[in-house]
């Protein structure tokens, strides 16, 4: 395990801090599974939030086009301080008018990955995954996508590859075929351990999405955030938490916790 708070993507040269900021709720706040309702922060909320993640270390901003206008936003957002961050992006996945649909043919993963550059006015996405529907597997061998990913990063347009998958042989599939997995890992949720001991096994990465189960976990028990990140952490797999806060003292919690979790 990487004993530190800035960890290697595989071999890809991308190095991302332990905790990364997922940003769901700066772009969309319908048909998404929090426990409350919320309003989604206005500019200056969320540079605040921005500012005080670099303050704290994180680098890592994760996104996605089905995130309502979190791509948008962020592209405006960061205008002067796009080098201090590694941005993690989507591909597959589509939110519109309340619904979500999904397109993982080739042509559709070029456009996605073009489109992202524009919104998030980059030259370069560092890190892009398949945003899986659930079938991981066939997504990977029917449409190829990986396949597309690995021609964009030889023409320079992303750094890294990999997909947000739901299950073990899929996961696994993922990281033979790329840099990195996100997956679900939590208190309640350890299904694809098997994933997390393949990335440990062969130097792939994994992103950690809903660490705290979308906020489900923070009611339990006498620290819940504390126990999370030290359970989340246990495993030496484990290259990055991509927590989603609009609360800045909850930010800050997160951060300490990991901290004194390694
Ligand atoms: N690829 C995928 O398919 C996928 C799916 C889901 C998520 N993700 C990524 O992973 C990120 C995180 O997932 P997530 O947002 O579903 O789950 P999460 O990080 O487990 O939980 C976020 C929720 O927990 C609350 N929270 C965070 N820290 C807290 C604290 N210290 N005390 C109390 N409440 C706290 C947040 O509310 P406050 O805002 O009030 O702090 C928010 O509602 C997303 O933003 C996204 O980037 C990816």
């Amino acid at each position: 395990m990487e004993n530190h708070w800035l960890r290697s993507v595989a071999d890809t040269g991308l190095k991302v801090s332990a905790v990364g900021f997922g940003t769901v709720k700066l772009g969309r706040n319908e048909q998404v599974k929090y426990p409350g309702s919320f309003k989604i922060p206005g500019d200056a909320e969320a540079l605040n939030l921005l500012a005080q993640a670099r303050d704290l270390g994180i680098n890592l901003l994760d996104t996605a086009p089905a995130y309502g206008t979190s791509e948008e936003r962020l592209g405006k957002l960061l205008q002067g301080q796009r080098d201090q961050w590694i941005i993690c992006s989507k591909v597959g996945e589509e939110f519109e008018n309340g619904q979500s649909h999904f397109n993982f043919t080739p042509e559709h993963v070029r456009f996605s990955v073009e489109r992202s550059l524009q919104r998030l006015n980059t030259d370069c996405v560092d890190m892009v995954l398949v945003h899986s529907d659930g079938n991981d597997v066939d997504v990977i061998r029917r449409y190829g996508c990986l396949d597309v990913l690995e021609d964009l990063k030889k023409e320079g347009l992303i750094r890294a590859s990999g997909m947000s998958t739901k299950t073990v042989e899929g996961g696994i599939l993922a990281l033979e075929k790329s840099d990195c997995v996100m997956v679900t890992w939590n208190l309640n949720e350890q299904g694809e351990k098997a994933v997390l001991d393949f990335a440990h096994q062969h130097n792939k990465s994994i992103l950690v999405k809903k660490a705290l189960a979308s906020g489900h976990l923070c009611s339990d028990g006498e620290d819940p955030v504390k126990a999370s990140m030290d359970f989340v952490y246990s495993h030496p797999g484990v290259t990055s938490a991509v927590l989603g806060t609009i609360n800045l003292k909850h930010m800050r919690q997160n951060v300490e916790a990991v901290k004194a979790a390694f």
